[in-house]
């Protein structure tokens, strides 16, 4: 069995994040500046996903300003030789784990055609014996660039008890 490790990313990871984030399409690319200041600012709900020492996966989140119950998570990428294995899921699964006792929701949003994106946020549900409810969020008009539409993906309430035990 492959044996991969997750934690919390560091600034000298940004690159390597970086890298990781530009080969796995359909992800925006953004700067590497981004991914510096993430491993910065927002460490503490972001996880790198590593096996030999290579960052293979990576999660980004936030908890949202607007709501303190919600960690919103934004990109997540796993290496093509390790799709498939649980490990996004995971990646969820270590960060919502991390935040505090408020944090009772995940969201995200997803491109209606990203099926392995909606399926690895709905076996997080299924697994935290949550609900996942899905609505229209941002229209192509919004996004511009012959850009997908994105559904907004709510997740929970989460019992922080249930991961524990699933830990
Ligand atoms: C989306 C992504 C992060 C998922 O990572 P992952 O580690 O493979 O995810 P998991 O293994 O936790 O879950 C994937 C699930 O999707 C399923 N799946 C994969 N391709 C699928 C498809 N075409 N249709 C339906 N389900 C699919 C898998 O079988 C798995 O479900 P299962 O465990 O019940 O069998 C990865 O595919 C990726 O990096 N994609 C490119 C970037 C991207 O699209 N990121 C998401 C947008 S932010």
């Amino acid at each position: 069995m492959t044996s991969i490790t997750y934690r919390e990313p560091a600034v000298d990871d940004a690159q390597e994040i970086w890298e990781l984030v530009k080969n796995n399409k359909p992800l925006d690319e953004n700067s590497k500046y981004l991914y510096v200041l993430l491993c910065h600012q927002f460490s503490k709900t972001c996880c790198v996903a590593e096996h030999n020492s290579e960052i293979i996966g990576f999660l980004s989140g936030f908890i949202s300003p607007k709501d303190p119950n919600t960690l919103f998570v934004w990109q997540a990428a796993v290496d093509n030789r390790f799709r498939n294995q649980g490990i996004a899921k995971k990646m969820v699964f270590q960060t919502f784990s991390g935040t505090n006792s408020l944090v009772k929701f995940v969201e995200a949003t997803v491109t209606p055609s990203n099926h392995s994106s909606l399926k690895f946020l709905q076996n997080f549900a299924d697994q935290a014996g949550a609900k996942l409810v899905s609505r229209p969020l941002f229209s192509t008009d919004v996004l511009e660039d012959g850009h997908e539409p994105e559904n907004l993906i709510r997740i929970g309430p989460i019992q922080k008890k249930i991961l524990e035990v699933m830990s």
